[in-house]
């Protein structure tokens, strides 16, 4: 598909099938982030990949938004890896480098067929506690993934609605 088509295509799936994720499509998903570029090449991500019955069952008391979900991807930031601005004191990339990454994984699932949704609806203090995460790794946001039910469709008037590009673009 071309690129613009593939995201045209794409919305958030908030009902799952049960069918399982092949484990190379999920492979191609991971590489997928692997591939994404981050400051200075970095790489300060680090993904979770919840599966188990009860790694399901803590996400799913975290917050309603892993919905059905048969996986979730957490993805996080090494604070240990990130790159930190020598001039902006406390400014590191972190968040956007975590942020790319989950892009990549978003993309490549939808081009495989296989939906998500990005979420950030959960606290973040809750997850690590919770999945005992070390103490640098920060959770940025979830990515549950998995095949769409037959009842999955989008929320069709966030999915749809854009600003026209002369509001969020300028010229200077
Ligand atoms: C940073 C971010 C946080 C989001 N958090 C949530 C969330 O907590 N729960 C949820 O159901 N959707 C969440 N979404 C999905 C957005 O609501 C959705 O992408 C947007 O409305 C556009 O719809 P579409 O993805 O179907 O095109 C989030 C998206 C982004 C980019």
């Amino acid at each position: 598909m071309d690129f613009l088509e593939l995201a045209a295509d794409r919305y958030s799936v908030r009902s799952y099938s049960d069918r399982p994720i092949e484990p190379e499509k999920m492979e191609r998903i991971l590489k997928a982030g692997q591939l994404a570029p981050t400051a200075v090449n970095f790489q300060p991500q680090k993904i979770y990949v919840l599966k188990s019955p009860e790694a399901i069952g803590k996400i799913r008391s975290l917050t309603r938004f892993a919905y059905d979900a048969p996986v979730v991807l957490l993805v996080c930031a090494d604070k240990t890896k990130v790159w930190r601005s020598p001039s902006e004191h406390g400014y590191d990339t972190g968040e956007m480098d975590a942020s790319i990454v989950c892009t990549h994984m978003m993309l490549e699932a939808w081009a495989l067929g296989i939906g998500s949704v990005w979420v950030r609806g959960f606290d973040s203090r809750q997850v690590a506690k919770v999945f005992d995460l070390p103490e640098q790794v920060q959770p940025i946001c979830l990515l549950p993934i998995g095949y769409p039910s037959d009842e999955s469709v989008p929320y069709e008037e966030w999915h749809s609605t854009f600003r026209p590009l002369s509001e969020t673009v300028e010229e200077r």
